[in-house]
């Protein structure tokens, strides 16, 4: 029992340690098969523990098929197929991990990113949350729960919360729609993901937004997606263009109401340009309507789904920006028939969304508690955004180009010409980070050679009078 101690102080039970120890000196060859083990009062002894201690741990091994019982001849070591190598140590970058190609290079994407900055974009202020109306909903909904909320929850989501999400968007987003073709999703990253994998075969070509959101792009790879790119103007995603590169693509990923991270909107002529040449050609349309309902103008960009006729776009948004980030719950909208098939892919893939919280986020809704959070918050973020937009054009007026948005949690400030000739924008949000400020590279929102250089800043988490401040610490390291 050389090498042996018994801790005494930790979680694992005293006979769990010695089995663990034997078991460990058996796989590595220290002791071998056939060898005699000492009897167990003298193991105990040794050990210093009772000898039930002992016999415990033999039984584990006896039935783990480590020890064997020798007529008169006492307890042996088994033989064992021992592995002949030790395994390789885990390394995600090792490829010894035998992932996937795909997953490899998913994985090896450069990407940077700090969630704890003010400026991470996507975070929204959960501090004026009403967590004592969200608590008691919680526990109404769990005081005499439906047998249909703990074990049968369907597919496509709870009933009640598909039909209170389908007048959310009517009311919100102007969006008309039945709850049958409204699917309750994993957040719309987890409804994008299983698109991609109902939609998509290896090789298939996808047309995405240059610049664009990177994380769409991870589950395109994943589904192994040949990825077009499709540049960004003033008008949103040049149609013509992709036309030009990929006639034939299966999928068009697309953030018509506030482009990711330009923040435009898609122009009339493009959306009929669009929806049309994916009616032509049997392709689909995801359109990612991300954080639409914080908008900060009074005008409201319809959807690109409120134009669809041909049951073409696919459209995708989520609860988790505007509430709670950890809530991961979100919705797609599609026409009946792809909304059905949607929920059968659900159910052999993962059966449902997380069914815990789903009825209380109904009632949520149905009570108009959203739609008064939203209304509130829409001041906050308007004010949060005025402040970033004042802080960069008095700080750095020659340096960045910087224009409101209409909606969302973030802004992008373009290079002028002359900060462009002085840094790329990956230094400058190197430098940002130095100044303990970090924000994000907008070159990194591409798939090829970036045409702009800019910042990504978000403001969810930034309160209105941190931002001057923030932002002249990182213009002293930008100006010199
Ligand atoms: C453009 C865009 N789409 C989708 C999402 C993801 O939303 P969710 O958290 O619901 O997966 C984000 C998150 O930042 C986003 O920026």
């Amino acid at each position: 029992m050389a090498g042996m101690h018994l801790d005494r102080g930790a979680d694992m039970p005293l006979y769990q340690q010695v089995a663990a120890h034997l078991r460990a000196r058996i796989l590595d060859g220290s002791l071998q098969a056939g060898t005699r083990l000492l009897g167990s009062r003298d193991m105990a002894a040794e050990l210093g523990c009772s000898r039930a201690i002992v016999l415990a741990a033999c039984d584990l091994l006896y039935a783990e098929g480590y020890l064997l019982s020798v007529p008169r001849g006492g307890v042996r070591v088994a033989a064992i197929a021992r592995p002949r190598a030790a395994a390789p140590a885990p390394d995600e970058r090792d490829a010894g991990l035998r992932m996937s190609d795909r997953w490899k290079s998913l994985l090896a994407t450069d990407y940077v990113f700090d969630m704890a900055s003010p400026f991470s974009t996507g975070t929204p202020d959960i501090a004026e949350f009403p967590f004592e109306i969200w608590a008691r909903l919680l526990r109404q909904s769990w005081h005499n729960p439906l047998r249909s909320a703990c074990i049968d929850m369907a597919p496509l989501g709870w009933q009640p919360l598909r039909e209170a999400t389908a007048e959310f968007l009517g009311a919100v987003r102007g969006l008309l729609c039945r709850p049958e073709e409204v699917a309750i999703t994993p957040a719309s990253s987890g409804a994008l993901d299983l698109c991609c994998r109902m939609l998509l075969d290896p090789g298939d070509e996808v047309w995405v937004e240059e610049p664009g959101f990177i994380e769409a792009r991870w589950s395109l790879k994943a589904a192994g997606a040949k990825l077009v790119p499709v540049p960004v103007d003033e008008k949103g995603m040049v149609v013509a263009e992709g036309i030009r590169r990929a006639p034939r693509a299966k999928l068009a990923v697309v953030t018509p109401s506030h482009q990711f991270p330009l923040g435009v909107a898609m122009g009339l002529e493009r959306r009929l340009e669009l929806l049309e040449w994916a009616s032509r050609q049997g392709s689909w349309i995801i359109e990612d309507d991300y954080n639409s309902e914080i908008r900060h103008r009074d005008s409201m960009v319809a959807s690109l789904k409120s134009l669809d006729r041909a049951g073409r776009v696919i459209y995708l948004g989520t609860f988790s920006k505007v509430m709670l980030p950890s809530l991961r719950i979100g919705y797609l909208v599609a026409s009946p028939g792809f909304t059905e098939a949607f929920g059968r892919g659900r159910a052999r893939i993962d059966v449902h969304t997380a069914g815990t919280a789903q009825p209380a986020l109904a009632e949520f809704l149905r009570q108009g508690h959203l739609l008064r959070y939203l209304r509130r918050m829409r001041k906050v973020y308007g004010e949060r955004q005025d402040a970033v937009v004042a802080a960069l054009r008095t700080l750095m007026p020659e340096q960045l180009d910087v224009a409101p948005t209409a909606a969302g949690l973030h802004l992008t400030a373009l290079f002028t010409p002359r900060m462009a000739a002085r840094m790329t924008d990956r230094e400058a949000s190197a430098r940002s980070r130095q100044a303990g400020q970090f924000i994000q590279p907008l070159s990194q929102c591409y798939l090829g050679e970036p045409d702009r250089q800019g910042l990504v800043i978000g403001y969810g988490r930034l309160q209105a009078e941190e931002a001057m401040p923030r932002l002249a610490a990182v213009a002293a390291r930008l100006r010199d």
